[in-house]
């Protein structure tokens, strides 16, 4: 067979380790023909292909980012868009796709398998949001480095005494927030499902300090005030209509120092976590993803998405996958609140 793959959307460790899985296993069981559309969407868009044998992938398993480039290029976007890339993965003789991404490179797959193009798609983000998988790979990564971040911060913050916030990503979830800042025993975490009050945050600061600690706040990009007005974005948007995001470290330093009269810095960690050699973990499941996915194409299905239940390699819809994010429950966060202040 002649199978097309892809990464879209944000990069993420572990993506090269599903690509080699791909190429590994499609070659070497089933001695089919793998073509890598360069930057997602936009390579079939354009037909800008690179031959995928064995020695394109020779060596990349521990190497962060993606070898194929990526892009937020969406051709449901562009004036006849979707109906170039069906004609140029007709032309290209390619008989089945295999995209790795998030949401919404997923959702261009789902939409391509309801248009006839045979796709597995393959989770990816390091947000973990993503509907019908336990995890993704790259999020344990991302969580490890704002972990490893936090305990370095706790011990410059109480030398200076000092109120550190680290805001890390998570536009519409908090997971990485909630990890990393249980991991690393923040004074508080929050997070974009639950709008946060600004008074019980300075008083979990203020009973930080008076323990003769400094606290640390995690917070997610995303995350709000009960009362709005303190997220900042650039207004800028990308091709699926994501405003840029940034800010609400900064501004929450600013007013916790008002309110504490204690000196607050912010540490913006952004891309710092998304960058480098995934962990153990991620390149076991990116690995397990890869493999899926061509037992499933081999298997004859479509409109799928490989995912990880419990210990297991699933097969779930792409639409179901898609549909709707995966949020941090309220009891995840009523688990992690027991340790504020
Ligand atoms: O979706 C993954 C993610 O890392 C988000 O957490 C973040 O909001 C976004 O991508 C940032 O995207 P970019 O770096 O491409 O602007």
């Amino acid at each position: 067979m002649r199978i097309g793959i892809l990464t879209g959307g944000g990069d993420c460790p572990g993506l090269n380790a599903v690509i080699r899985a791909v190429v590994r296993k499609g070659i070497g069981q089933h001695g089919d023909e793998i073509v890598g559309f360069r930057d997602g969407w936009r390579g079939v868009l354009e037909s800008d292909t690179v031959p995928m044998d064995l020695r394109a992938v020779r060596g990349i398993l521990p190497r962060g980012g993606t070898v194929l480039g990526t892009s937020r290029t969406n051709p449901y976007a562009m004036e006849g868009g979707a109906e170039l890339a069906l004609e140029n993965l007709r032309s290209l003789g390619i008989d089945a796709l295999v995209p790795i991404g998030g949401e919404d490179t997923l959702g261009v797959a789902a939409k391509l398998a309801e248009a006839g193009v045979r796709v597995v798609g393959v989770p990816k983000t390091i947000d973990n949001d993503l509907d019908g998988t336990d995890y993704t790979f790259g999020f344990d990564t991302a969580v490890g480095v704002a972990m490893e971040a936090i305990d370095r911060l706790h011990t410059t913050g109480d030398s200076h005494h000092r109120t550190l916030v680290v805001e890390v990503m998570g536009r519409h979830a908090g997971w990485i927030a909630l990890h990393a800042g249980m991991a690393s025993g923040a004074t508080v975490i929050l997070i974009p499902e639950k709008p946060f009050d600004v008074d019980a945050v300075v008083a979990h600061c203020q009973h930080r300090f008076d323990s003769g600690y400094s606290p640390i706040l995690v917070v997610s990009e995303g995350a709000q005030p009960k009362d709005g007005g303190l997220s900042l974005s650039t207004g800028e948007k990308d091709a699926f209509g994501h405003v840029r995001l940034g800010g609400i470290g900064a501004a929450l330093a600013s007013l916790i120092e008002d309110r504490t009269g204690r000196e607050a810095r912010a540490v913006v960690l952004g891309h710092v976590q998304r960058g480098g050699t995934p962990s153990p973990f991620d390149r076991v499941l990116a690995t397990r993803f890869g493999l899926a996915a061509v037992d499933a194409v081999h298997d004859g299905q479509s409109g799928v998405m490989v995912a990880l239940r419990g210990t297991d390699i699933v097969r779930v819809p792409l639409l179901a996958a898609t549909a709707q994010l995966k949020l941090v429950p309220a009891e995840r966060y009523s688990e992690a609140e027991v340790f504020f202040g």
